[in-house]
């Protein structure tokens, strides 16, 4: 894996940034993975700089989004279509049919689940995945587990992840018990993967990442199984390890 420690998360996003625009610009029908939460903002912000200083053209790219959570629509708030809309979306001239994020209102989940893995595979596959993780190692909703799961499923969400989602929600209670998400298997079949770790909080997860060996105990580990992966850090997550 290449790792790149940044001074701040500021510096994470700029980095970050570069190796997005690199790739659109090599490839402008690229097939981009991305992910929602707090960390990619700071990504977010950068490529639509880029993309306002008219250094960036996403108008033949195509993007999938990990994952959605089951029962939240497009116009809900805390829906991550609603999330992907106004943080990146709107701000720039990617096609809004060219934007796929799980429907979290569908009626056959099952369906949905494979209807998706189909749209990526008819998209040739995701050229370049960016990646957050959670504190307990998950990626996208792969939660802790005996085993991975390999494609696009209906996961349900563990009580630490509900937990830390529930910032964005107005009370605990209200954070969907279960999403849609990409599996492992279909993170894992992009060509390149980008994961952001940064911040206090996520020292200790970075350290587990970087020194178990893989285990679907903590989901992130297995991406040591894959060959072109950047880990992209902040000083404060990445204090005290040895890369
Ligand atoms: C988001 C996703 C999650 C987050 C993770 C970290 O689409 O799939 O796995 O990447 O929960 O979230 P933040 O960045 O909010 O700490």
């Amino acid at each position: 894996m290449n790792i790149i420690v940044c001074k701040d998360a500021a510096e994470a996003a700029k980095k970050a940034a570069v190796i997005f625009a690199a790739q659109i610009t090599e490839k402008p029908a690229s097939v981009l993975g991305l992910a929602t939460g707090s960390t990619p903002l700071g990504l977010y912000e950068e490529l639509k700089g880029m993309y306002s200083a008219g250094l960036l053209d996403f108008s033949r790219v195509k993007s999938f989004n990990l994952d959605e959570y089951v029962g939240l629509g497009e116009n809900d708030e805390q829906s991550y279509r609603y999330f992907m809309d106004k943080n990146l979306f709107e701000k720039i001239n990617i096609n809004p049919e060219n934007t796929y994020v799980p429907n979290g209102l569908a009626k056959d989940i099952g369906n949905e689940c494979k209807a998706y893995e189909e749209k990526i595979a008819a998209a040739g596959g995701i050229d370049l995945q960016l990646l957050g993780v959670g504190h307990n190692g998950h990626i996208a909703f792969n939660e802790p587990s005996d085993y991975f799961l390999e494609k696009t499923s209906l996961f349900k969400l563990n009580e630490e992840t509900i937990e830390a989602n529930s910032r964005f929600f107005a009370s605990k209670d209200q954070v969907p018990q279960r999403s849609i998400s990409m599996g492992i298997g279909s993170i894992m079949a992009a060509k390149k993967i980008v994961i952001m770790i940064t911040g206090r909080g996520k020292r200790e997860i970075l350290s587990k990442f970087i020194n178990s060996p893989v285990t679907p105990q903590i989901p992130v580990t297995v991406l040591k199984f894959h060959s072109n992966v950047t880990v992209i850090a902040d000083m404060e997550a990445a204090e005290g390890i040895n890369f």
